[in-house]
């Protein structure tokens, strides 16, 4: 009986240590194998995210580096942040839309910039954007650089949305499980 209650004590730490893990805040070791590392679609079909350098999760604060992969027709939601973003295209190919119109009221109707292996692409600073994987055959593999995290995402539910009603969502995803109270970090 005792024995099963320290193994089951003992179980329980490895699992709260294993979480700790995750959202190594003090210390990331200096190199790392990107296939050992978290990833998880965090509820968004047909993502697969890594976050590579996070601010929340892992304290950097400069940049935040992620590795996303979208299964063909997936796609983020219509987003703008107030951070400079920048994609470089490991695999597959896809579609920008980007509606350079946040001196306007809405976005409205986007431009499409087709995406390839071997491309990057940016997005400026609040121009709202979506990217999809348009390609019915493959995965669309993405290394994504933003600054200023953590990133404060507002959502549009489509292009006519006015900026003014597009919907704050922080912590995004993948920071909700390392975030508990706000970063010290000044507003930029
Ligand atoms: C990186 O991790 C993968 C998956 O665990 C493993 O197969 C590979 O050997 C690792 N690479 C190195 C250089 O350790
Ligand atoms: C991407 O472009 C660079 C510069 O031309 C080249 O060196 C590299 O081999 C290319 N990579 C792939 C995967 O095509």
């Amino acid at each position: 009986m005792i024995c099963q209650l320290i193994s089951i004590f003992i179980g329980l730490l490895l699992s709260a240590a294993s979480g700790d893990s995750h959202c190594a805040t003090n210390g990331v070791p200096i190199v790392r194998n990107i296939s050992e590392l978290d990833q998880d679609s965090y509820g968004r079909p047909g993502l697969s995210h890594i976050t590579i350098a996070g601010s929340i999760m892992h304290g950097f604060k400069e940049v935040e580096v992620w590795l996303q992969t979208f299964a063909p027709g997936a796609h983020t939601p219509i987003h703008r942040h107030s951070c400079e973003e920048i994609f470089v295209v490991m695999k597959g190919s896809g579609t920008l839309y980007l509606a350079s119109n946040s001196h306007k009221k809405y976005p409205g109707n986007p431009q499409e910039f087709p995406v390839f292996a071997n491309s990057t692409f940016h997005v400026p600073v609040n121009d709202a954007h979506q990217v999809w994987n348009t390609n019915g055959h493959e995965d669309l593999q993405l290394l994504v650089i933003i600054s200023r995290p953590p990133v404060k995402v507002f959502i549009y539910d489509d292009w006519n949305v006015p900026h003014t009603a597009a919907k704050l969502k922080f912590p995004y995803y993948w920071d909700e499980r390392c975030y508990q109270t706000s970063p010290t970090k000044d507003e930029l």
